[in-house]
């Protein structure tokens, strides 16, 4: 119980019952050594593990002379059905490492998308690791335990907390609410959808890299929403900008939750984000989404900062550009504002006595 297997054929934390709780951090690789970058890989592979049993991360804790092997926060915790999932970004793979020859040609940056004005200080990364649990110092000790043992091989670029899930992975799971107050995550892909998935979700055989089989690509998107300008908007406007009823998250037009929305009628305006975003506008794409509320503090001018730190998996990143290209029009774009952004490859699950991306070794 509240433990999720760490080997398996895909990594964890993707099709994983989502979990409340998010820390996601992406590194730069500070060193230009190829064995170091193993090692590190190996190192973390063995700390994710323990972690996710709810143990410590290995190494004795009896030297008195030295830096116990594990920071200590996360001891007696339960383990919280933590998981710990890593990617690869595009600069990875330029030539410090040799590993041009195993860069898939869908990994490279995203193009420019609307809406967004990226910060720097939120944007790329090396490597990302997605550190997902019920308990929120389940995930921040997973996250400060690999920062810590990569130190001089890693460093941190950039760091999100998330406090509250925005989507539901598996059909027993009820659908949560964003900090506009709507139901999000009914229409997202489900893990039963084994179709889908492996339609949309999993990389396969179309890959030009045989490795990155049972992988994934994650697109994040670090969205701010203009809260305060939001919550002076009239209702039947809130419920025109998605598409659906504020209360029950039924799609305009139709009575429950999981009535499929009648993108035919009326009912739903042209430039709803349900009906923009939906796979029927964008040629059959799905985007299996689990992102996550955050908020941090407020900014200079004392407005809330917050919104969605919107996280979703794909076969190919095309499938996000798509669907966000599509989003241009969005009646929700007065409201939110991309800030920061990352897009990963993630290598398959680790099998017994492999460590995390030994393929691209
Ligand atoms: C649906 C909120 C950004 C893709 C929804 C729904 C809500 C919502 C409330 C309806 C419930 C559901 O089916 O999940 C938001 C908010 C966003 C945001 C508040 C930004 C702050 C995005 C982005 C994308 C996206 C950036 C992808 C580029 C989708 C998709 C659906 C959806 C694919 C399902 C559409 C359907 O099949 O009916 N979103 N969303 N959303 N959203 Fe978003």
């Amino acid at each position: 119980p509240q433990i999720v297997p760490f080997r398996a054929a895909n990594q964890a934390g993707i099709v994983t019952p989502q979990q409340d709780r998010l820390t996601f951090a992406a590194f730069d690789v500070v060193t230009k050594d190829r064995a170091e970058l193993v090692r590190l890989l190996k190192t973390w592979t063995t700390a994710a593990e323990s972690m996710t049993k709810g143990q410590l991360v290995p190494g004795g804790e009896t030297d008195l002379q030295a830096p116990p092997a594990d920071t200590g926060e996360a001891d007696g915790l339960k383990p919280g059905n933590l998981t710990v999932t890593i990617g690869f970004g595009p600069s990875l793979f330029d030539d410090r490492f040799g590993l041009a020859s195993k860069k898939p040609a869908a990994l490279k940056p995203l193009p420019k998308l609307a809406p967004e004005n990226l910060d720097p200080a939120y944007t790329g990364g090396d490597l990302c690791i997605q550190a997902c649990a019920d308990d929120p110092q389940v995930t921040f000790h997973a996250v400060r335990n690999l920062a810590r043992l990569g130190a001089g091989t890693v460093v941190l670029r950039w760091m999100q907390l998330g406090f509250g899930r925005t989507a539901s992975t598996s059909s027993a799971q009820a659908t949560p609410r964003n900090l506009m107050g709507f139901k999000d995550g009914t229409r997202n892909v489900r893990a039963e959808q084994t179709d889908v998935l492996d339609r949309c979700v999993w990389i396969g055989d179309e890959t030009d890299q045989p490795w990155l089989r049972g992988g994934s690509y994650v697109v994040a998107r670090r969205i701010r929403m203009y809260i305060e300008t939001w919550d002076r908007d009239y209702l039947a406007d809130q419920q025109n900008v998605f598409g659906r009823y504020k209360a029950s998250g039924a799609p305009l037009g139709r009575t429950d939750e999981f009535d499929t929305p009648d993108l035919g009628s009326s009912d739903i305006p042209d430039n709803a984000h349900i009906r923009l975003a939906s796979p029927e506008h964008n040629g059959g794409i799905h985007l299996l989404r689990r992102g996550y509320s955050f908020t941090d503090g407020i900014d200079a001018t004392g407005n809330l900062l917050g919104g969605l730190f919107f996280i979703a998996y794909m076969k190919d990143p095309k499938q996000f550009v798509t669907v966000q290209t599509a989003l241009a029009g969005d009646a929700l774009n007065e409201y939110i504002q991309h800030i920061g952004s990352g897009v990963f490859v993630c290598p398959p699950g680790v099998t017994p006595g492999q460590y995390w991306g030994q393929g691209l070794f």
